[in-house]
């Protein structure tokens, strides 16, 4: 059965080309093969408009990639809860048990370029837009639940640390380089997820075997305004599997497009892959009950402190029909959220919440990008928002608020009420000076790392020294390597002694961890295992 996003795409369908061919203007072509010429060996006449058209055209066919997650595959599926979460939000889409909202999700590498390798060392973009009847719900996520950076404004120093260096944009893939070592090494808080990084995590053996994290703690709100702290997660049914090293090298090399053609083919053969959506689900009370900031990206909620709840699940059933069209012109931004979900201050959350739209005016070619048929929602949109480059809507009336003359969206209905479903901020107090200062709350940089290579077995420990050993191992600067040596002593002294040794550097003298104690626990932390390679 279609669901309404893939008949509402129907509107932007291209027509079957049964008939001739025609200029952008609907003029039939007499011939697209030779020029009009001056004579048969002369010059090309200018007044060609079909040449001009077509090669103009040709010219204008690249956009910008996107400036992280340039590489990507996408699909169709749907999202139905298991049950009603009205106890904790009024997100409409999570209303009702069994009804489904259709979805439209890409994953992704996160460092190389749009043609580089799918099985490359990477974190993985796992990115949903949920098209449910209050608009688009993007939850922008990835196959890690922490994140290397706590505050939004050491995002461009870290993204210009993990490309390519600006000199000769080497390397194309993987994270072997010496300026992210630098910048990891002088940046202790990317170490809890730098062991993601090293861990066999960042090989997936198939978009449709990793799990997928919403990161930052966000809120889920009822109607009356009452607000649980939540983390979200994703469990693929295929449980986690990833490559190994050498597997991931050879397949990069023989089948680029590895990741994507798995994905692509599952599809196409009806072995629709699906992912569990758990939350764990956090009282505000408990707010400054862990021993870490709830606010902190680079800090998970063991699931051993706070149980993953399943609360539905996601098929992905139909591929895109244009790569372009969808999954290079789909927009996420974690800004858009439905009522009944909203931001926590994680200083991360809050410039992403910036970051997304601003770069897609550029990437899309100006602000009416969320007219692209990927982009629309379901819900109708009615805005005072005019113009600009693209525009699709043919406006009538007035746009402005408040309004005697007609026209105008009023937010409220008569009387002040507000309407049925809007999305009002959640209210929470906030007070305090402006200061430019992180909160001495995220400083702990290493207990969860340490928590982290403790909830390993044997085999995960030797892959992730194996892992460190060899991107170490090509760092050319010794004081690099020293610096990286000595942060992972704080993370375990046997895992720095070792990688240590197998880059022949000398073995680093313990050194504790600087920061206030975790209170950390052992198992149970980093939620599904990882099956053996
Ligand atoms: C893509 C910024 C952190 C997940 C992007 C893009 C930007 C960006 C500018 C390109 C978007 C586009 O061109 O459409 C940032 C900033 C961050 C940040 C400023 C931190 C301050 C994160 C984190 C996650 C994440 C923590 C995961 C939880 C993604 C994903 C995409 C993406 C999945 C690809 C979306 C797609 O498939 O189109 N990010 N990002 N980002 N980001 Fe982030």
């Amino acid at each position: 059965e279609r669901d309404a996003k893939d008949i509402a795409l129907d509107a932007f369908r291209a027509p079957e080309p049964d008939g001739a061919l025609t200029t952008d203007q609907g003029i039939r072509v007499d011939d697209t093969d030779n020029s009009l010429t001056v004579g048969e060996r002369g010059p090309t006449l200018l007044e060609d408009f079909h040449l001009r058209e077509k090669l103009t055209r040709f010219d204008h066919e690249r956009i910008p990639e996107r400036v992280v997650h340039a590489r990507g595959a996408g699909a169709y599926g749907f999202f139905e809860p298991y049950e009603s979460l009205a106890e904790f939000t009024c997100a409409d889409f999570l209303q009702e048990a069994g009804r489904r909202t259709p979805v439209f999700v890409r994953f992704s590498t996160v460092q190389g370029p749009r043609g580089s390798a799918d099985t490359v060392r990477d974190v993985r973009g796992f990115a949903t837009k949920f098209y449910t009847r209050q608009g688009n719900y993007d939850l922008v996520g990835n196959n890690m639940p922490v994140f290397f950076i706590q505050d939004a404004i050491k995002f461009p120093d870290f993204v210009h640390a993990v490309k390519m260096e600006p000199h000769n944009e080497i390397p194309t893939g993987g994270t072997a380089h010496d300026t992210f070592w630098d910048f990891c090494s002088l940046q202790p808080e990317s170490t809890h997820m730098l062991m993601w990084a090293m861990s066999d995590r960042a090989i997936p053996r198939s978009f449709r075997m990793m799990q997928g994290f919403g990161v930052h703690t966000f809120r889920l709100v009822t109607a009356d305004g009452r607000a649980t702290f939540v983390k979200f997660h994703w469990k693929p049914k295929l449980g986690v599997a990833c490559q190994v090293w050498d597997e991931a090298q050879i397949t990069a090399g023989r089948d680029p497009d590895f990741h994507r053609r798995d994905l692509w083919e599952a599809i196409e053969a009806g072995e629709f892959p699906e992912w569990e959506l758990g939350v764990q689900l956090i009282p505000e009370k408990d707010e400054f009950s862990f021993p870490f900031d709830l606010l902190d990206p680079t800090k998970l909620v063991p699931e051993e402190l706070v149980p993953v709840r399943p609360v539905g699940r996601m098929v992905l059933d139909r591929n895109p029909e244009n790569f372009f069209a969808e999954t290079e012109q789909v927009a996420f931004h974690t800004a858009n959220v439905v009522p009944g979900i909203d931001f926590t201050n994680d200083p991360l959350l809050q410039g992403r919440n910036f970051s997304y739209l601003d770069t897609q005016l550029i990437r899309l070619g100006g602000p009416n990008f969320s007219q692209l048929p990927v982009n629309r929602p379901l819900a109708e949109v009615r805005t005072d928002q005019r113009d600009g480059y693209g525009q699709q809507v043919i406006h009538s009336g007035t746009s402005y608020a408040p309004n005697s003359v007609g026209g105008g969206c009023p937010a409220t209905l008569g009387g002040g009420r507000l309407a049925e479903g809007v999305f009002e901020h959640y209210q929470e107090r906030v007070d305090g000076q402006a200061i430019r200062r992180r909160s001495p709350s995220f400083a702990d940089h290493y207990g969860q790392a340490a928590l982290f290579w403790r909830s390993m077995a044997g085999w995960e420990q030797e892959h992730i020294i194996a892992a460190f050993s060899f991107e170490l191992g090509k760092v050319g600067d010794q004081a690099v390597r020293h610096r990286m040596v000595a942060n992972l002593a704080r993370v375990d002294q046997e895992l720095a002694v070792e990688v240590a040794r197998r880059i022949g550097e000398p073995e680093p003298a313990p050194e504790p961890a600087p920061d206030r104690p975790t209170g950390d626990r052992e198992a149970g932390a980093v939620g599904e295992r990882v099956s053996p390679a």
